[in-house]
């Protein structure tokens, strides 16, 4: 590797108040120095765009710490290695990994994972065989144990996840019903991932097409959302239900948290409501990825992409996260 090597990358410039803006952002280019002993230089080619980068952003710790200021912004990406003083990772190797919205990543291989881009390209390692799709296989089948002829209803269910979750909920048995925001999004739930009702839920009542769908209630909730959505969740629950409390996207952006005002419904349908962290589970992925891979390789599973070309285009292809334009897993090309 040459010393004069460059790598662009994007960094966190300031804290947002509320949503996110294009100054949050700074794009720097720096020279990379040679590597050490025990060090690869990876070349990303994909970087992952994920809801939970709004809350890496903020100061203080939750699940993980928040990102430094004047930090490289952290993402899931992928890529391959095109230098190494690493046995354990040759020249040529595809791995993916937090490793930053940038063009290089220099890692000593901790926290690295090799991918088989022969099982799937790079970009599906970072959304249905990566991150997002284990939240959808540990969270649905984990925390929210789902039976044959269960009823599984899945907000935000358009996205990586909540298309994932519905999937697999299929292939379980199950009855499934997705929100989504917009009629081609609950077209493509039902059309494609194969879910037996959507509802677009701005023009449409959660509320009361749950109980026209579901009229024996919801066994399990999968909540990507959160908010008023999370309360009509609630309203429906069958007897016995699992909530499982995914994400709240609807808050992300929020100075002030809409907490449930339905949750009482949870005792009287003796149901219970369960978080899901996905990295608890990151020891049994690889099994996972391999089922998922021939449920992808079989046709039995679909899975829609949504990519933007450009690392500067980092802050503006986030930002679509929160507003739903996003249609598919959102990938950053390099
Ligand atoms: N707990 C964990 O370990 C874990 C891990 C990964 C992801 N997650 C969570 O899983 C959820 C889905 O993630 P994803 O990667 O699959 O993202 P995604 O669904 O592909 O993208 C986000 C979607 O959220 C919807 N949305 C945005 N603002 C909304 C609002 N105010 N009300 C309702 N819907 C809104 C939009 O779709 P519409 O057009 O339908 O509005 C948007 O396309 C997120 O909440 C994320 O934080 C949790």
């Amino acid at each position: 590797m040459s010393s004069i090597l460059k790598n662009t990358k994007v960094t966190l410039a300031k804290r947002p108040d509320g949503m996110i803006a294009p100054d949050n952002f700074k794009v720097v280019t720096e020279e990379l120095s040679d590597l050490k002993e025990g060090e690869v230089l990876i070349q990303i080619e994909v970087i992952s765009l994920d809801p939970a980068i709004r809350g890496w952003m903020n100061a203080g710790t939750t699940y993980i710490k928040g990102i430094e200021i004047g930090a490289v912004m952290r993402t899931f990406s992928a890529g391959k290695i095109v230098a190494s003083k690493n046995a354990d990772f040759p020249e040529g190797t595809y791995v993916s990994g937090l490793l930053g919205a940038q063009e290089y990543c220099v890692s000593d291989g901790k926290g690295l994972t090799v991918i088989d881009i022969s099982k799937g390209r790079a970009s599906l390692h970072l959304g249905v065989l990566g991150m997002p799709g284990m939240t959808a296989y540990f969270g649905l089948l984990r925390r929210g144990e789902p039976k044959a002829g269960n009823v599984v209803f899945i907000s935000g269910a358009a996205g990586v996840v909540g298309s994932t979750v519905g999937q697999i909920a299929k292939i379980k048995g199950c009855t499934v019903i997705g929100s989504a925001g917009s009629d081609a999004k609950c077209n493509y739930l039902k059309e494609e991932c194969g879910f037996d009702f959507a509802i677009n839920y701005k023009t449409e009542s959660i509320d009361e097409k749950l109980k026209e769908y579901a009229p024996n209630g919801v066994d399990v909730f999968y909540d990507n959302v959160g908010g008023p959505t999370l309360d009509d969740g609630l309203l429906n629950l069958a007897q016995g239900a699992r909530v499982v409390i995914c994400g709240f996207i609807s808050q992300y952006n929020k100075k002030e948290i809409y907490g449930p005002k339905n949750y009482m419904k949870i005792v009287s349908a003796r149901g219970v409501m369960n978080g899901i962290i996905v990295f608890d589970y990151v020891a049994e992925w690889p099994q996972a990825v391999e089922e998922m891979s021939e449920w992808l390789s079989s046709g039995q599973m679909k899975a829609k992409e949504h990519t933007v070309k450009g690392l500067e285009k980092f802050p503006d292809t986030l930002m679509m996260l929160y507003t739903g334009e996003n249609f598919g897993k959102l990938i950053l090309e390099i």
